[in-house]
């Protein structure tokens, strides 16, 4: 399904519902929309909004069924809160809301006003994302689906607007569900094999990427040995999968993408508990996020060289697992104590990261599952976003304030160093107790050396815990969306 601009007057529109926004304080500041449905409904607008049924909170809706002076069977009055606080991202969730309540009230055929001021092109993309984001559902292995309208058409009506705007959006949305798609699988399905098997899939399906896939023998020739580390616990194979952009014109620069994918994190031989543990599942929401954001670039085609790095392993504890006090060498040369083989995913990484700094990337930005400690500083709130660069990392978070995308600079002095000191090896992989989520970074921090880099702690952002109006309990493809802009908006 593919959200569509029209120019159809919105009283002329049939469809299910017509989504009609209403802010706060009697929906004043009064849209256009807004006035229309006055004009032919005053009776009904006066009692709602007088009985205080309708006031513009946000998520709020209000249905009109038959309204007079309009070809739609409903009218939604969509909750859009305080005026002054409204902005793209709002819309989003707004229309993500709204999406996954006409799912369930047999509404398929939906459009949306937009009145002028709110139809610039970050508004329609974010609408256009939030039909995507919101229709997505979670029970891909029930095999009776819950109860539920499936979406058929989405229009966002506005009088002109930029229907290039509207594609990037769908572009966006749907990327961010493909990347939903993979981290939802669980463990049995979504093996090693399997990832590579679904990215080649994209891969095909895309024009203009290409992908080279190390296998277990081509890693140890290379001498990735932190990465072998980790995954000769499992009898799944590890992989490192690179799938490449190439713009038409070369660029100077070269993004590089680097996300964690264990496709399963039991944390080996330093055990997790069992409460809880089936959530390891989306310990490979990193990769995932990687490989939505190339699915994406393939057909926006920025003017910037972007590789995605794909470390994949799972984490598993059997005979052959490696134990707490094994010392490995890195694809850098640098040696490494394994503390604990539960901190498996900076292992993994700082093979991709060596690899990628050999292909001649200048820009690295990585993201993983990484650490518990995020989640005890952030809740699920924020993205935890390390940097070894002022400049890029503004850059960076320039494009994550522009897709809504909530993440908070922490600090990533040398003082943290001492923590990873090892008696035994170049570096520990753990850092003790405190500060367990700069410790990580930091541990990154010691393979990416001076390129600037951009290091996204996602254990928290990766998963909804609880459902939200405009999403459901489950993956939420967090930072697909920045990384796209990172690329779209590339100035160097
Ligand atoms: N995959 C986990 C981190 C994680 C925790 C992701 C919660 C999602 C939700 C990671 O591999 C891990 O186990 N980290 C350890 C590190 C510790 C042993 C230093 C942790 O955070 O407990
Ligand atoms: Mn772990
Ligand atoms: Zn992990």
């Amino acid at each position: 399904m593919q959200v569509t601009l029209s120019n159809q007057p919105i009283t002329a529109v049939s469809a299910d519902a017509l989504l009609i926004l209403q802010f706060e304080a009697d929906g004043r500041p009064a849209t256009a929309s807004y006035d229309a449905v006055r004009a032919s409904n005053a009776d009904w607008l006066n009692e709602v909004e007088s009985s205080g049924e309708a006031k513009g909170k946000l998520f709020e809706t209000t249905i009109l069924h038959r309204p007079q002076g309009f070809a739609a069977k409903r009218i939604a009055l969509a909750g859009a809160g305080d005026a002054a606080k409204f902005d793209p991202a709002g819309l989003r969730r707004l229309v993500g809301a709204a999406v996954r309540k006409a799912k369930q009230n047999g509404a398929a055929d939906l459009a949306l006003a937009l009145d002028t001021a709110y139809a610039t092109p970050e508004y329609l993309s974010a609408a256009a994302e939030g039909v995507h984001i919101g229709a997505y559902e979670v029970d891909t292995h029930k095999s009776k689906k819950d109860e539920r309208t499936e979406l058929a058409s989405f229009r966002i009506l506005a009088a002109s607007g930029d229907a290039g705007a509207v594609r990037r959006g769908n572009i966006l949305g749907e990327s961010q569900n493909f990347t939903r798609g993979l981290a939802n699988e669980p463990g049995n399905i979504l093996t090693p094999p399997v990832l590579v098997e679904r990215a080649r899939a994209m891969v095909r399906a895309s024009e203009g990427l290409e992908m080279e896939v190390l296998d277990r023998d081509r890693m140890a020739q290379l001498g990735m040995g932190s990465l072998l580390g980790v995954a000769q616990g499992s009898p799944q194979p590890p992989f490192l999968i690179v799938v490449r952009y190439k713009p038409a014109n070369p660029s100077k620069d070269h993004l590089a993408l680097v996300g964690k994918a264990v496709t399963f994190d039991t944390g080996g031989v330093s055990i997790k508990p069992a409460d809880g543990m089936e959530k390891m599942k989306y310990d490979m929401a990193g990769g995932a996020a990687v490989l939505g954001a190339m699915r994406a670039i393939a057909q926006l085609k920025p003017d910037v060289q972007v590789s995605a790095f794909v470390p994949i392993v799972e984490n598993a504890v059997g005979g052959n697992a490696q134990r707490p006090g094994d010392i490995v060498t890195s694809l850098s040369g640098k040696t490494i104590e394994v503390l604990n083989t539960d901190a498996e995913g900076r292992l993994i990484l700082v093979d991709a990261i060596e690899y990628a700094k050999r292909q001649g990337v200048t820009h690295m930005v990585d993201v993983a599952t990484l650490t518990g400690a995020i989640v005890v500083a952030l809740g699920h709130i924020h993205v935890g976003l390390f940097s070894n660069d002022d400049g890029f990392r503004q850059q960076f978070q320039a494009s994550a304030a522009r897709q809504g995308e909530k993440m908070w600079h922490m600090p990533l002095d040398d003082d943290y160093r001492e923590y990873l000191k090892s008696p035994f090896a170049d570096i520990a992989n753990i850092g003790g107790r405190w500060g367990g989520s700069i410790t990580a970074a930091y541990f990154l921090k010691e393979w990416v050396g001076d390129t600037p880099w951009v290091h996204l702690d996602i254990a928290g952002t990766g998963w909804i815990e609880d459902s939200k109006p405009y999403m459901p309990k489950g993956p939420s493809g967090v930072c697909v969306r920045s990384f796209v802009d990172l690329a779209c908006n590339w100035s160097k």
